[in-house]
């Protein structure tokens, strides 16, 4: 039997299902059940009919998974894939920026612990940060950990008055204008497209900005046939499938996340025969993680 083989018959035995991010490698996309950037595989995963869940992708990703489906089975392939991110904030900066500010939401990225998202008001996505801080009645928005979404959201939402974090994606904040020039110069007529996890210096000069999921409906939707891609190299998967007769680009440096690459079809298969790596979260942690992550997704509904 091939590996593949083996992961439908074990999924088929199993009652499990496979839920990848776009980051992840191709062969790992392939396997995959459902594929989608970190806003619409939290939509997925609640309310999934199986009982296991195999989730390819960081940490974080994981326990969110397993937050909102405390009763399922969560299985990661690597235990060690994390996203560096998910620790830049600090949950005693929490506490002093509640005692300065009386009306003040903790936005969380939801790119963070647990342990952040416990002390958070509301978690958002790249896909729906706009949305829903517009959303919140709060003047004060602490939005923790990434700096880099924080500014662009500010941006659209200049009606809130913003407290800064100074988290930030080691992947998205190395990728330099001066590359993206030069991509630019050799693909003239391409556009760039951007994750708001670039530095503002980046997304100044892109045509769009938005999620993982965002950057792949745009390429469809756009007149151009040539983009310059800048966010996590495993997207060009999704969108060579999608839009074969488009060519997309990236930088010389390659934007890639070690991490998300740990994933393998060998380790899928054996975190299903052995059951390994399964999310545990504490009672009172889960619960409390899932509250700001319920609080997304009735505010970006
Ligand atoms: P999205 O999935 O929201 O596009 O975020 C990208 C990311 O960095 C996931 O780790
Ligand atoms: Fe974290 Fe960046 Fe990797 Fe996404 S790409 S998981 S934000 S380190």
């Amino acid at each position: 039997m091939t590996v593949r083989e083996e992961i439908e018959q074990l999924k088929r035995e199993k009652d499990a299902v496979i839920l990848a991010h776009y980051y992840v490698r191709p062969e790992v996309q392939e396997l995959a059940d459902y594929i989608g950037d970190s806003f619409s595989l939290s939509r997925t995963a609640v309310g999934l009919k199986e009982q296991t869940i195999v989730f390819c992708g960081v940490s974080f990703m994981g326990e969110s998974a397993k937050a909102l489906n405390p009763e399922k089975t969560v299985l990661m392939p690597d235990a060690h894939a994390d996203c560096a991110m998910a620790h830049m904030a600090d949950p005693e900066k929490i506490s002093r920026v509640r005692e300065t500010y009386d009306d003040v939401a903790v936005v969380c990225y939801i790119n963070s612990t647990t342990e952040l998202k416990r002390y958070s008001d509301v978690c958002v996505t790249s896909a729906n940060a706009v949305q829903i801080v517009r959303a919140l009645p709060n003047k004060n928005i602490f939005f923790i950990p990434d700096k880099n979404l924080a500014h662009f959201v500010a941006e659209q939402v200049p009606e809130k008055h913003f407290i800064f974090n100074d988290g930030y994606c080691p992947v998205h904040q190395q990728m330099k204008t001066e590359e993206i020039r030069k991509a630019k110069a050799l693909h003239p007529r391409a556009e760039v497209l951007s994750h708001p996890e670039c530095t503002k210096a980046v997304l100044d000069m892109s045509d769009y900005v938005g999620s993982t999921s965002g950057i792949i409906k745009y390429a469809g939707e756009s007149s151009a046939h040539e983009f310059i891609i800048c966010t996590e190299d495993g997207v060009l998967f999704e969108l060579q499938k999608r839009y074969p007769e488009k060519k997309f680009y990236f930088t010389d440096t390659e934007p890639v996340c070690e991490d998300m690459k740990l994933i393998t079809p060998e380790k899928i298969l054996h975190v299903l025969k052995t059951g390994e790596n399964e999310v545990i979260m504490a009672g009172e942690l889960c619960e409390e993680s899932r509250k700001p992550l319920e609080e997304m997704l009735r505010l970006a509904k």
